[in-house]
């Protein structure tokens, strides 16, 4: 009862001052909330509380990787799009900052991206602890975001691309008085994604035509003054829209020097597994024109699973890494998912690189090397039935928060996996792959469901084992599954609401007996609680 007072004492607090920071900019940081409620993510990000959705702004600068995310500060449903605000020293450990950019005259800030402008091109930045006239120019943070009136002049809502800056490492921003930068008068017209161009020395933004299933691509030399390039699409899946392009160039695994572009466009509705997704194309950019290198109505999908949306890639990795996170959730049901005091959170960051499959380039995502600091108390286990390991694991508890590497040999069995979260009842979550090439996760037992019809369900992706061995990497969270398969080419992303003290692992095989390889579990410490 006591830990019950506490704890509404903390969140009223919290919201307190959550409305108190909004007001006045430059206070510290929120308090550490609780973080510990039930099925909150100990290694994904999410706000202390209230709600978010897709990540923004996504960039490394002087010793911070910064992430702010679409948010809510007055509730835990969508509304008052806000830019939240958290920064990271090793893309793991995430402390949560006062909001970057706050909705303002009726004007929602919805998705866009953050550039580090280096040579000072845009004539924002500035030395601010310098007196006027020694001031040089030095390195700061461009923020390129949409601008959502839901009733302008016309009676319907207007969309257009605006500016911000800031000179304090990200912790204010400063809206540009010329903005808007560009406006098409549309409706639909939204999630700007710049990065310098170095082949053509200038910027280059992906912005998106939801309705049309185009991306648009913009100039510029100085941020403030855009002008046109191409258009790519439609092509691909066209049943939703288009939301949130990316565009960046990889390297291909096992080719040294040689490199490729993804364009990556979210899409909701229209996804495999139903509702929003991650569709993605790969080609060439020139610095004006992206070409497809596949036929048009080639559909890759960077994740199978149903909580993979709205990705986007972080500028300015030191080390030349292309790392992304999306925002864990659907459109389907983000309203309904039963956390509190906060809803919504970011995916684990990967790194991605090309692969080259048959005749075929497909992306891959690799969990950033940063997580394994999190490991702890290492399981390992080689050549093992799938009755020895169950008689192994039986006597074991990993909790809530850890990590497998298995290679799984099929044999003659359709089917075979690992089960995740168990109870004695046979509630759990199975991920696992199947004769047919395919890996699945099924999360129609895997706890509470009922909250939306869209929710339980099997996703399936396609998956060819190397010489009959499957090999999946899992990152199972307090209510989340993410599994890699093979270099990882298949990704499945799937939210889980187990019911409490579901703390099993088992594994199963049907028709034939498979054969686990090794076996790799780690507890994950609490990236969140420390
Ligand atoms: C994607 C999205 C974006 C938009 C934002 C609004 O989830 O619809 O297109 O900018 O969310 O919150």
């Amino acid at each position: 009862m006591q830990r019950a007072i506490q704890a509404l004492t903390l969140l009223a607090s919290l919201l307190m001052l959550q409305a108190a920071l909004l007001a006045q900019k430059n206070l510290p940081a929120l308090p550490p909330a609780l973080f510990d409620e039930p099925y909150r993510p100990q290694y994904h990000f999410t706000p202390a509380i209230n709600w978010t959705n897709d990540p923004n702004g996504a960039v490394y600068f002087d010793g911070e990787y910064h992430l702010f995310y679409q948010y809510n500060p007055f509730g835990d449903q969508w509304g008052h799009m806000t830019w939240g605000h958290a920064v990271s020293p090793d893309l793991v450990h995430w402390q949560q900052l006062p909001p970057a950019i706050p909705e303002e005259n009726g004007i929602m800030i919805f998705s866009g991206s953050v550039v580090v402008d280096r040579n000072n091109s845009s004539g924002f930045c500035k030395n601010p602890n310098a007196p006027v006239l020694e001031q040089q120019a030095v390195a700061c943070l461009v923020a390129i975001y949409t601008g959502h009136t839901e009733k302008s002049t016309n009676g319907e809502p207007l969309q257009t691309q605006n500016i911000a800056y800031s000179n304090d490492r990200g912790r204010t921003f400063t809206k540009y008085a010329g903005n808007p930068v560009i406006d098409l008068h549309l409706s639909d017209f939204r999630d700007p994604k710049v990065f310098w161009h170095a082949g053509t020395k200038r910027w280059a933004m992906v912005v998106s035509l939801p309705k049309e299933h185009k991306v648009r691509l913009f100039t510029s030399k100085n941020l403030r003054e855009w002008g046109p390039l191409s258009d790519f699409g439609p092509a691909g899946a066209t049943d939703g829209f288009w939301e949130c392009p990316d565009l960046f160039e990889l390297p291909i695994i096992g080719e040294p020097g040689k490199k490729r572009w993804v364009l990556s466009v979210n899409i909701n509705p229209g996804a495999p597994a139903g509702g929003s997704g991650n569709q993605y194309f790969v080609g060439q950019f020139d610095g004006t024109r992206f070409t497809n290198d596949n036929p048009p109505d080639k559909k890759l999908w960077a994740d199978d699973g149903k909580d993979f949306y709205a990705s986007t890639s972080f500028s300015d990795v030191p080390d030349g890494r292309r790392i992304w996170m999306a925002w864990m959730s659907n459109w389907d049901y983000a309203r309904d998912v039963p956390t509190s005091p906060w809803r919504g959170g970011m995916t684990i960051p990967r790194e991605l690189s090309l692969k080259r499959l048959g005749n075929e380039l497909r992306l891959t995502q690799q969990p950033v090397v940063e997580l394994e600091q999190l490991r702890e108390n290492a399981f390992s286990a080689d050549n093992l039935s799938v009755e020895a390991a169950n008689r192994l694991l039986a006597q074991r508890s990993f909790g809530e928060s850890y990590e497998v590497e298995v290679a799984l040999a099929l044999g003659k069995s359709s089917s075979a996996g690992i089960k995740v979260r168990t109870d004695k009842q046979n509630e759990a979550t199975s991920i696992g792959v199947t004769s047919k090439s395919e890996l699945f996760v099924d999360r129609t037992k895997s706890g509470v469901g009922s909250m939306n019809a869209n929710f339980p369900g099997r996703h399936v992706a396609p998956m060819v084992p190397d010489a009959g061995v499957a090999r999946l990497h899992i990152f199972v969270d307090r209510s989340s599954i993410e599994v890699f398969g093979g270099d990882g080419e298949t990704a499945i992303t799937d939210l889980t609401f187990p019911y409490l003290e579901r703390h099993g692992v088992e594994f199963f095989s049907e028709d034939g007996n498979a054969t686990i390889q090794y076996l790799k579990i780690w507890k994950l410490k609490s990236a969140v609680r420390y």
